[in-house]
């Protein structure tokens, strides 16, 4: 347990692991402060994973949830890319629809369907047999594995926690699996909106629980990915999703670390998000960083700092000219901001070449 927070490194202190985790120079949580860090910070979205045959290797042995649980071998994957790559932050390895497999539903991954959420929640009595999990009791491998992580970094290295956003997490759990169409989400918004609204706000409580858990455990920065956030209309996302967002993002403040908040698919409801009270806004690989900057500007967002966005699939098909270039567009768009952490638009994906991740990194903090 930290016995006090530092609000000058904006950690909090471990007197048994000062050594490791309080430093005032790390790059990242600089950037999210706004201001100037002492090197370009570069992280990559689902940094950890099979492109790696460090992880292919672990993976053989054990299912990728059982993974998930395992502290000291989630710690182990989640340090694999920094062993690799001069990177500034690790990211917890587990998954978003981890807290929707301790509230009742039972999670599975099929080879090649992606998640299936068992007994979908498509009505009140569906809602009424949700439970809101003690993370700490129930499910403590997530905050063992921040702690073990913590281990393996250097003082310039940030620790970022995170969770899904409760409309992208309760996506998958009324759809009970991943969707092209979102239907049983519409169908439950249109037809019985007090439901809907009533499974986020569940959502929404007990993810502030599930992100207390990780920063008492070490997280030094924490992540809300509402990678569905383009599926609505924009009226209805402000009007139904974001009064619950907002409400978690002001008790995350409670917690006294930078923010990251990624809404996926397109720049359109970053219209819709200017009362959120976000440090770090990750934008999605499809709206340049100067358009994302004017928008979020415009709506008088408190922002400080942008994160992104090179689409991840040039870091599997792209040439050697073509990533170079992109990184150097990027980092011109993004001069405007604040401050600005380099990182790819969405997941990367089991076709990345390391090769190309190199020479993104390499081209990031050469001499312009
Ligand atoms: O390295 C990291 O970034 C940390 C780990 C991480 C994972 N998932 C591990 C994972 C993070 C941050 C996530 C977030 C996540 N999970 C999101 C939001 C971000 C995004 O990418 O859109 C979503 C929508 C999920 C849900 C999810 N998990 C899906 C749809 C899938 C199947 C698709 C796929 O890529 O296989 C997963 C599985 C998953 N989560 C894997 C990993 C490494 C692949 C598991 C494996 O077979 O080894």
């Amino acid at each position: 347990m930290p016995s006090q927070y530092d609000k000058r490194t904006l950690l909090w202190v471990y007197p048994e692991r000062m050594s490791m985790c309080a430093s005032p120079d790390k790059p990242l949580l600089s950037a999210a402060m706004g201001q100037q860090p002492s090197r370009y910070p570069a992280w990559f979205l689902r940094q950890a994973g099979r492109y790696l045959p460090e992880y292919q290797e672990i993976r053989k042995n054990l299912d990728f949830l059982d993974l998930c649980r395992n502290a000291e071998k989630a710690a182990e994957v989640t340090l694999q890319p920094l062993r690799r790559f001069d990177l500034d932050a690790a990211i917890i390895f587990s998954d978003i629809l981890i807290p929707p497999a301790h509230m009742g539903m039972t999670l599975t991954f099929d080879k090649g369907h992606g998640p299936v959420l068992s007994h979908p929640v498509r009505s009140a009595s569906d809602l009424k047999r949700l439970r809101l999990p003690d993370w700490e009791k129930d499910a403590p491998h997530t905050g063992q594995a921040i702690t073990e992580t913590l281990k393996g970094l250097t003082a310039s290295q940030t620790m970022i926690g995170f969770a899904g956003a409760p409309f992208t997490v309760a996506s998958y759990m009324i759809e009970g699996s991943g969707s092209r169409t979102f239907s049983e989400v519409k169908k439950l918004l249109f037809s019985e909106p007090q439901v809907f609204t009533g499974l986020l706000s569940m959502l929404a409580e007990t993810t502030f629980e599930y992100l207390k858990m990780q920063v008492r455990a070490g997280a030094q920065a924490l992540m809300l990915f509402d990678t569905w956030a383009g599926q609505l209309f924009a009226g209805d996302y402000r009007k139904y999703v974001v009064p619950t967002t907002e409400v978690l993002i002001r008790e995350l403040q409670s917690l006294s670390v930078p923010l990251i908040y990624y809404s996926g698919q397109g720049g359109e409801n970053l219209h819709e998000i200017s009362s959120l009270q976000l440090d770090v806004v990750a934008v999605d690989w499809r709206t340049p960083m100067n358009r994302a900057l004017s928008v979020l500007k415009d709506i008088g967002s408190p922002f400080k700092c942008i994160q992104g966005n090179m689409d991840p699939l040039l870091l599997s098909w792209g040439t050697e000219a073509a990533v170079r270039a992109a990184v150097r567009r990027i980092k011109a768009e993004a001069s405007a901001a604040p401050a600005h952490i380099f990182n790819v638009g969405h997941g990367l994906l089991p076709t990345t070449s390391p090769k190309l991740l190199q020479i993104a990194l390499d081209e990031l903090r050469s001499p312009s």
